[in-house]
């Protein structure tokens, strides 16, 4: 009688411990799971924090409107000679030869990566869109632009969903400390829109400055549509969030033990009025479109302006705009149309904006940013470099 109790008390036992083990493998190792074509895996993360490399460079590429629809949207504005071979996969090859050309530390996506009324699956234009970044493994982040949520995603579940992909930094909004518990931290609420958060980036390994902020990378929701007094305009960066990006940049430059405020750079979709409105000091590159901005002032400029560390903007939208143009200091530079289902103009080709900062040498030691950087390359046979121009240097 014992014995035989035992025996059914282990056969239970071991069952359990089978079913749990399978369990477990259909959960996490293997390919089961699908949603929508997709294998759900653990994300992989990229090593954090992001760095200078050691010879003090850190190199940003920015990707404009791709526009993405299901991979195979056919291409706009494309010479008529062109327009049969080409489709959403020569965006995918833009990036990908980009990346292999510049081998940037970090790629950010300015909004409007994924074009939903061309796509009736959100999540699998948004894999193929961002697919050479993930493959990349690169880290990158990416902000909204007025069309990625025309499909099957809300704003919100955009910015969820590109948070967990591979290899991305992209964050729904910003985190701050869970007031029930001060070891953990808890997505901000009291904050208009999706996708505001900041990036630092850290001094190269080694020396002293690889444990402090060297760098900061704000990135910011523009919005999409709004109806404002009757009138249809863009969408524009509200006050919440303005009040949360100054107190991120003041909480940055307190920390600094230097004492040295930490240039920064922004990213957003949108344009500003005052890009419309001007008085610009300087403009830099190519100025063939109307200004397509909200009707609402916001004063971002102003809150630029007052918080200095902020050097430059990098937004998109206006696909025939690739400029630079200097606004009181602060510089606001357009990527130009990066993608092929975007419009665009036949003959003038499609391109990228490149931003590299460099630090300043000091003796064994790389001391603060000293100089940013920025270029743009056309999608053309030999991706032709060009418009490279100085944004900021610290003396
Ligand atoms: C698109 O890609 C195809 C295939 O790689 C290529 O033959 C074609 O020239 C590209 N078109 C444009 C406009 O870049
Ligand atoms: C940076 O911090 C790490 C971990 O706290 C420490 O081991 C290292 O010595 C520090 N490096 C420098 C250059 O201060
Ligand atoms: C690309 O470079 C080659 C070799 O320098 C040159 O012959 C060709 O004209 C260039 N093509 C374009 C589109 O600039």
């Amino acid at each position: 009688m014992q014995s035989s109790t035992k025996w059914i008390q282990s056969f239970i036992y071991l069952t359990l411990i089978t079913i749990s083990l399978n369990l477990l493998h259909i959960l996490l190792l293997s390919d089961r799971l699908i949603i929508s074509h997709h294998k759900i895996t653990l994300k992989k993360h990229p090593d954090l924090p992001l760095r200078f490399n050691s010879d003090g460079t850190f190199k940003i590429l920015q990707v404009a409107d791709m526009h993405y629809g299901t991979g195979l949207t056919r291409c706009r504005d494309v010479l008529s000679s062109e327009f049969d071979s080409c489709s959403d996969l020569n965006t995918t090859r833009f990036l990908k030869r980009m990346i292999e050309a510049e081998k940037p530390d970090f790629i950010a996506f300015t909004g409007d990566n994924i074009f939903g009324s061309s796509t009736n699956d959100a999540a699998e234009s948004l894999f193929k869109a961002f697919g050479p970044a993930m493959d990349s493994g690169l880290p990158w982040a990416a902000v909204l632009g007025n069309h990625d949520q025309e499909s099957t995603m809300t704003r919100e579940e955009l910015m969820s969903f590109i948070s967990l992909m591979d290899y991305s930094l992209s964050q729904p909004n910003p985190l701050i400390q869970d007031p029930t518990d001060p070891t953990k931290q808890q997505i901000m609420t009291e904050i208009d829109g999706f996708g505001n958060y900041d990036l630092s980036v850290w001094g190269p390994p080694g020396y002293q400055s690889a444990n402090q902020t060297v760098f900061n990378l704000f990135f910011l929701d523009s919005g999409d549509r709004a109806v404002v007094d009757g009138f249809r305009t863009y969408g524009w960066i509200k006050e919440s969030q303005l009040n949360w990006l100054r107190g991120a940049s003041k909480g940055h430059n307190q920390e600094n033990h230097q004492s040295q405020e930490i240039p920064s750079l922004a990213f957003f979709h949108i344009p500003i009025p005052e890009i419309r409105s001007g008085p610009f000091r300087e403009v830099f590159g190519e100025y063939r479109e109307h200004v397509a901005c909200s009707i609402v002032n916001s004063g971002v400029l102003k809150t630029l302006v007052s918080m200095g560390d902020v050097k430059a903007a990098f937004i998109g939208h206006d696909h025939l705009n690739d400029f630079c143009g200097n606004l009181n200091g602060v510089w606001f530079c357009y990527g130009g149309g990066f993608g092929y289902h975007g419009y665009g103009r036949a003959g003038w080709s499609r391109r990228g904006r490149v931003i590299l900062a460099q630090l300043k040498k000091g003796k064994n030691e790389w001391l603060g940013v000293e100089t940013i950087k920025t270029w743009k390359r056309l999608d053309d046979e030999n991706l032709t470099k060009f418009d490279q121009q100085i944004l900021w240097t610290s003396s």
